[in-house]
């Protein structure tokens, strides 16, 4: 990982750089917004993986309950002798469930924009599944990305955890689901966990926990703009809102200003109203039947699905396959 220098004073506009261009857009827009694709550097990553542990945020604990008890029902829509391609894996964690009960699996490809979390355990699936391929791949998966040579020619499984698609918005989940057939091709099967609609009494909590950690991972955004692109938030006058919105069935997360303010960023100044917010995040809640139309939608056919009530782990396979 390399580690960018901390600017002091101002600093030509850089539009080499992609965050700091989305940084300045995002802070020029009306609302102003932030995308949560930047939550994950370092310190953020650490973050949430201590969300994934708090005790409100069910998502991960019932996700890899569902694929514990039902990994061998899962494994058996694989196709024989597949590649498995996990979009976006932090770790292979749960990737891990589905492999155990998977002899057949003959492939893993990890993909993740970051090449810092792929490698790191990549040994030890080697030795834990020593028949298995492992091919981890730096790519943004929601480009078209290249399948390695001696894999290439696989049935594929794509395996989408941990309700990532939750923070797209509805036309571009439906957009990334016909882009990861067209990758997937034919005769391919999709997994894919979706956090789901329930009662804001347990959805406000998850994403408000009482040790605020999920504040601190909000605003590390702030801190993470000020590392990186000499920013001058002053993370003592933000503060973290979430709330679920009924109407759009979502989790939305703001940094709120709680005082009128400018801000210094990579050359622009961004002025504040006190009580005006920043919007980080959205995160989608969908009942199995809403995710499956929207699949539908892209060309894939839903084949099972699972769920504790909390959590929805779905497969579905490629239309006209
Ligand atoms: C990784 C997008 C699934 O939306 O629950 C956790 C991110 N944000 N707490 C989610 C997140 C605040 C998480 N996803």
């Amino acid at each position: 990982m390399s580690v960018k220098p901390v600017f002091v004073g101002q600093l030509p506009l850089d539009t080499e750089n992609a965050f700091a261009a989305d940084v300045v857009a995002g802070l020029t827009a009306k609302p102003k917004r932030l995308l949560p694709k930047y939550f994950y550097d370092l310190v953020g990553s650490a973050l949430f993986e201590r969300i994934t542990q708090l005790p409100e945020y069910y998502p991960t604990r019932c996700e890899i309950g569902i694929l514990r008890n039902n990994a061998p029902a899962i494994a058996s829509l694989f196709p024989p002798g597949c590649a498995l391609i996990e979009f976006g894996s932090g770790s292979s964690r749960k990737a891990r469930i589905l492999l155990g009960a998977a002899a057949t699996v003959e492939a893993y490809l990890p993909v993740d924009i970051s090449g810092d979390f792929l490698q790191q355990d990549v040994a030890a699936l080697r030795r834990d599944f020593s028949r298995l391929a492992v091919y981890p791949l730096v790519a943004d998966f929601t480009k078209t990305f290249d399948i390695p040579r001696p894999v290439a020619k696989l049935p594929r499984v794509g395996f989408f955890p941990g309700s990532t698609i939750g923070n797209f918005e509805h036309h571009e989940a439906a957009k990334f689901l016909r882009h990861a057939g067209e990758m997937l091709g034919a005769g391919a099967v999709f997994v894919v966990g979706v956090d789901l609609v329930k009662d804001p009494k347990i959805l406000c909590p998850a994403y408000n926990d009482a040790e605020g950690v999920t504040a601190k991972f909000n605003l590390n955004l702030l801190a993470r703009i000020n590392r990186e692109l000499g920013a001058d938030f002053d993370l003592a006058t933000f503060e973290h809102h979430a709330f679920y919105n009924v109407e759009q069935s979502r989790i939305e997360m703001h940094l709120a200003s709680t005082k009128r303010q400018r801000v210094r960023v990579n050359g622009m100044t961004a002025s504040f109203r006190a009580g005006e917010t920043i919007h980080t995040e959205n995160s989608y809640k969908y009942t199995i039947e809403s995710f499956q139309a929207l699949a539908r939608g892209s060309g894939w056919s839903p084949l099972q699905s699972w769920s504790d009530g909390l959590f929805g782990v779905l497969a579905f396979s490629r239309d006209g396959d």
